[in-house]
C-alpha cells in the first residue's frame, strides 16, 4: 500500500506504525482511507501532534465503529464512553498493565481502542505492542488445527492477579467501579478469530482474561494457556510506543495485544481512552 496523504513510519518488522502530517479534525475522505488502511496494514497506529478534545475524540472513534461501554471505570462528565487514565506521581500501581486484548469478556469485544495522551513521564510509560496474527501464522499445522476448534472463557475477574478488586483498590487516581461485579462478565469467544476486513487468522486468547477452554477444565487449560501467551510475546512479534502528550495511538483489539510498561513512579500520566466498533468475534 502507498501512501500519498500521511507519512507513515513503520515501528517494528511485526507491527506498528507512527502516522505524521494529519489532523484527525480535518480528515477529508482520502486522507481517511489511508488512515483506515494504514489501521489494517499495521494494527497499531501512533498518531502524532493532535489536538482532541474529548468531542473530536467521539468523532475520531465513530469512523471506526460505534462506542463500546467500558463497566469497570466511570466516565468523563458529559462523554459516558470516554474515562480518564490516570497515574499519580504517589501510585506505584497502573492500569492496563499485563498483557491483554480489551474487554474480551464482553460478547462484542470493541475492534479498536483509541487512547490519547494528555501528559507523559520524562521518560518510562510506553506500550508494548504485539501481533497475534503473526503469532499464529508461526504455529505448526497441527497446532493451528487444535486451536481452531477451541473456544475460550474469558472473564473480568482478572482470576490470575488476585481479582479485579485487589487491583482495582490499588488504582488510587481513577474513578474504578463496579470492580466485585467482574465475575459476573463472562464471554466464550474462539481462540482463533478471523478479522472480517482481511480474513486473517489471530489468536484471541489471553492469560489476563482467559481462564480456560471450553469444555475443559481450568487446570487442563492453564498449560496451553500460558504457553500461547509466551508464544504471542516473543520479541519478533512486537512492537513499542512511547508516547507524547498529543500522540493518539489506536489499535486493533482483534489481532493485538497490548501491555502498559509501569516503569515511571514518582511521575505523572495521564491519558484519555475509547472503545469503538462492538464485534462478534468469529
Ligand atoms: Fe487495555
Amino acid at each position: 500500500m502507498s501512501y500519498d496523504r500521511i507519512e507513515v513510519t513503520p515501528l517494528a518488522g511485526a507491527l506498528g506504525a507512527e502516522i505524521r502530517g494529519v489532523d484527525l479534525r480535518r480528515l477529508d475522505n482520502q486522507t481517511w482511507s489511508e488512515v483506515h488502511e494504514a489501521f489494517l496494514e499495521f494494527h497499531v497506529l501512533a498518531i502524532r501532534d493532535q489536538e482532541l478534545s474529548p468531542d473530536d475524540i467521539m468523532t475520531t472513534g465513530r469512523r471506526f465503529g460505534e462506542p463500546n461501554f467500558y463497566p469497570f471505570v466511570t466516565g468523563m462528565d458529559g462523554y459516558p464512553y470516554i474515562f480518564e487514565v490516570i497515574k499519580e506521581p504517589s501510585e506505584t500501581r497502573n492500569f492496563g498493565g499485563g498483557w491483554h486484548s480489551d474487554t474480551t469478556y464482553l460478547p462484542q469485544p470493541p475492534l479498536a481502542t483509541l487512547l490519547y495522551a494528555l501528559e507523559t513521564p520524562a521518560r518510562g510509560g510506553d506500550t508494548l505492542y504485539c501481533n497475534t496474527a503473526a503469532a499464529y501464522d508461526a504455529l505448526s499445522d497441527t497446532m493451528k488445527d487444535l486451536l481452531g476448534r477451541l473456544k475460550g472463557v474469558n472473564s473480568a475477574g482478572l482470576k490470575h492477579s488476585g481479582g479485579r478488586s485487589a487491583h482495582h483498590a490499588a488504582i488510587g487516581g481513577m474513578k474504578i467501579q463496579g470492580a466485585d461485579t467482574a465475575d459476573s462478565y463472562e464471554a466464550v469467544h474462539p481462540v482463533v478469530r478471523t478479522c472480517p476486513d482481511t480474513g486473517r487468522k489471530s489468536l484471541y486468547v489471553s492469560r489476563a482474561h482467559t481462564i480456560r477452554f471450553e469444555g475443559m477444565t481450568e487446570d487442563e487449560s492453564r498449560p496451553l494457556i500460558e504457553w500461547l501467551q509466551a508464544h504471542q510475546i516473543r520479541p519478533e512479534f512486537t512492537c513499542r510506543v512511547h508516547w507524547e502528550p498529543g500522540t493518539l495511538t489506536v489499535w486493533d483489539n482483534r489481532c493485538t495485544q497490548h501491555n502498559a510498561v509501569n516503569d515511571y513512579n514518582g511521575q505523572r500520566r495521564v491519558m484519555r481512552r475509547l472503545t469503538v466498533g462492538p464485534q462478534t468475534p468469529i
